[in-house]
Formats: structure tokens, C-alpha cells, sequence
């Protein structure tokens, strides 16, 4: 068994592995394993730092693929990025028929090395709270809890109309300089121990062309002024990788008026419907979870929990 960095002909491979082990978000997400095969295969490895974005990281570039080769045989992924302050772990996949023999844990081992080599003291990650064998896995590995996140829907169609927003909140286009103001409010509202794990930062707000190109993917992001200032943010994505919009987590400082931002979700969310996307997913962090109630009253439905996890390295 080796752990490997991915290279460009080991795109049908993790399509493959994929498409015969989807984790339990691909279904919500409508995320086709085949068309990720084809973007793989086009874009000469691009693509696949891209990845993450797909399921819920639209934005950050991954940096490192991990494949498992046994027998020559692909077996194993795990997809690494990289923000100033951790490395963050996603795609750990196995195929089912050699589960149990240790390869996910080959690969956590070879994220940690990374971690140690690029000065990352920290490595975090998703998991759904229903995955019971990767829940076990990262305990047993030394993760632990730093935070929960819900993952809602909403279904478009007919039956679910949207209102219009009031027309009377400012909204407008994201603009680059807006960055550093948005950073700094959501900032301010995290707990500090994740606010020193996965801190806003400016450049998080944008997302740049070659992720729209990679992804085929259409962008728009908006945000809602109050006596000149920015106070909310969101992002709405549509890609032809899946069926689901997804809008990123919804940002407002702590005083936002509810009717600001009802109307900023509703731009978003009637741009996404525009756009023919049947559903629209969204992840709301703890300390967002004041939103709840308006997303409730937009439609929105609670699909998962996840539970963001941390492994501090020691040296
Ligand atoms: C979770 C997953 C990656 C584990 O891969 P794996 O190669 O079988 O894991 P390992 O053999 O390295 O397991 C290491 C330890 O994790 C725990 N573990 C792994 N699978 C488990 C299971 N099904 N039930 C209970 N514990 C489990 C055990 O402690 C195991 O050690 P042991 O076999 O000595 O008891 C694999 O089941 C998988 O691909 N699942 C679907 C995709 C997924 O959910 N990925 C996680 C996304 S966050």
C-alpha cells in the first residue's frame, strides 16, 4: 500500500472510487461523479484542487490530492488545503471492499506530516454527526470538537414561491474592498477558539476565475449596507457538477435588522432560482445559528449536523 500525491492519470480513478462509494451529502448536493471525472480529466489537476468547493468550501484552493494506490489499484482520496493558520482535511474516501485495513489512517498519518511540513500546527475537518465509523476514526486519530454546523434546504418549484424582497434595504454587488469589512464582522462574532483556528480573512469573499472556469460554475455575491457600511454577505453558486445552488453561510453583524437580512437571503436565493437549480444548500455555523428562525420562515429545512474537528500536532 502507498500514499501518494494524485497525478493527472489518476482522474478516471477518483471518479471511479467516488462514483462506487458517494458519501451521504452527494444525493442533497446532486452531485454527479461522472462530470467530475470529465472536469478531472480536462483540466490537468486543476480541477481537483478545486474539489472541495464542490461540496462546501467554494473559494479555497485545496493544495494537496492523497490517493492510496494498492496493488496499482486507486483505493483512497483525501483532499488537503491550506489556510494561513491549519490545514484543512476533506474527501477521505475508501473504497468498501478494503476497509478496516488501515488506509484511512495512512492517510490521516500522511496529512499530519504535511501539516508539520508546511507549519500548520493544526488540522480541521467536516463530518456529517450520523457517520459513526468516521467519527470513530478521528477520535481514535486524537480529533476533537471545535464546533457544530447545520446544512439546510431549500426546495424551489411552484409550490414554494419566494417573495420579492422589500425593496427596501441596499443591496448591491460584493465589491473587492468590501472584503476587509466582512472579514473583521464575522471575525467579531466567532467564539475566539475558532476565530484562531478559521478566521475570515479578506480574500475569502471573493472567488476567483479559474475556480468559476474549473467549476463551470456561475457566482453571484451581494451584500446589504446600513448607513454606508457593509452588514451582511452571500454568495449564491450554481454549478454544472451539481444540482444544488449553494449559498455560503449567512453573514450578518450582530445588530442586523431581521428585515435586512431577509431581504439580502431573498436576492440570493431568487438569483439561485433563476438560474433553474432545484434546491439550494446552505451550512449555518454555530455561532450563526440566530439565523435559524428567518431561514425557517424562507423555507429552509434541516438535512444534516456536521462536527468541524481539530488535531493539534505536537512537534
Ligand atoms: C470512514 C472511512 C474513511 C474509514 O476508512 P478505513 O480505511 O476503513 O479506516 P481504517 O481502517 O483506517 O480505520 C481506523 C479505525 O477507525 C475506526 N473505524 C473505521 N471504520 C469503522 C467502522 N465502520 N465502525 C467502527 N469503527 C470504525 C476503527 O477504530 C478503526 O480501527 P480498527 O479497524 O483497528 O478497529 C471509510 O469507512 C469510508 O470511506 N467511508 C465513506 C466515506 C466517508 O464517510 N468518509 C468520511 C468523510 S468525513
Amino acid at each position: 500500500m502507498t500514499v501518494r500525491e494524485y497525478q493527472r492519470v489518476d482522474w478516471a480513478g477518483v471518479a471511479d472510487l467516488w462514483r462506487r462509494n458517494p458519501s451521504k451529502e452527494f444525493p442533497l448536493l446532486g452531485l454527479d461523479p461522472d462530470a467530475v471525472g470529465g472536469v478531472l480529466r480536462k483540466t490537468e489537476g486543476i480541477g481537483i484542487r478545486f474539489l472541495l468547493g464542490l461540496a462546501r468550501l467554494f473559494g479555497r484552493p485545496i493544495l494537496l490530492v492523497l490517493v492510496v494506490e494498492v496493488d496499482g489499484r486507486l483505493v483512497g482520496t483525501s483532499l488537503l488545503n491550506f489556510t494561513p493558520e491549519a490545514a484543512y482535511v476533506s474527501g477521505v474516501v475508501v473504497d468498501r471492499s478494503v476497509r478496516r485495513q488501515g488506509h484511512a489512517q495512512a492517510m490521516l498519518r500522511a496529512c499530519d506530516d504535511l501539516g508539520r511540513r508546511y507549519h500548520r500546527p493544526v488540522l480541521v475537518l467536516d463530518v456529517l454527526s450520523q457517520n459513526d465509523p468516521a467519527i470513530r476514526l478521528y477520535d481514535r486519530w486524537g480529533y476533537q470538537p471545535l464546533r457544530d454546523q447545520i446544512w439546510l434546504a431549500r426546495t424551489f418549484g411552484p409550490d414554494t414561491p419566494l417573495p420579492l424582497p422589500s425593496g427596501e434595504t441596499r443591496i448591491r454587488p460584493y465589491l473587492h474592498r468590501d472584503g476587509a469589512q466582512l472579514a473583521e464582522l464575522d471575525n467579531a462574532l466567532m467564539p475566539p477558539e475558532v476565530r484562531k483556528i478559521l478566521p475570515r480573512h479578506r480574500e475569502d469573499f471573493g472567488m476567483s476565475g479559474v475556480a468559476r472556469n474549473v467549476l463551470q460554475s456561475d457566482v453571484a455575491s451581494w451584500v446589504a449596507e446600513v448607513d454606508g457600511r457593509p452588514v451582511g454577505f452571500l454568495r449564491s453558486t450554481v454549478s454544472r457538477l451539481m444540482q444544488a445552488a449553494n449559498l455560503s453561510s449567512p453573514l450578518f453583524g450582530a445588530g442586523v435588522p431581521q428585515p435586512v437580512a431577509r431581504d439580502l437571503l431573498l436576492t440570493a436565493l431568487r438569483w439561485a432560482e433563476s438560474r433553474r437549480a432545484p434546491r439550494v444548500l446552505t451550512e449555518v455555523p454555530e455561532h450563526e445559528w440566530r439565523m435559524c428562525p428567518l431561514l425557517d420562515s424562507l423555507g429552509f429545512v434541516e438535512r444534516f449536523r456536521s462536527h468541524t474537528l481539530i488535531h493539534r500536532l505536537t512537534a
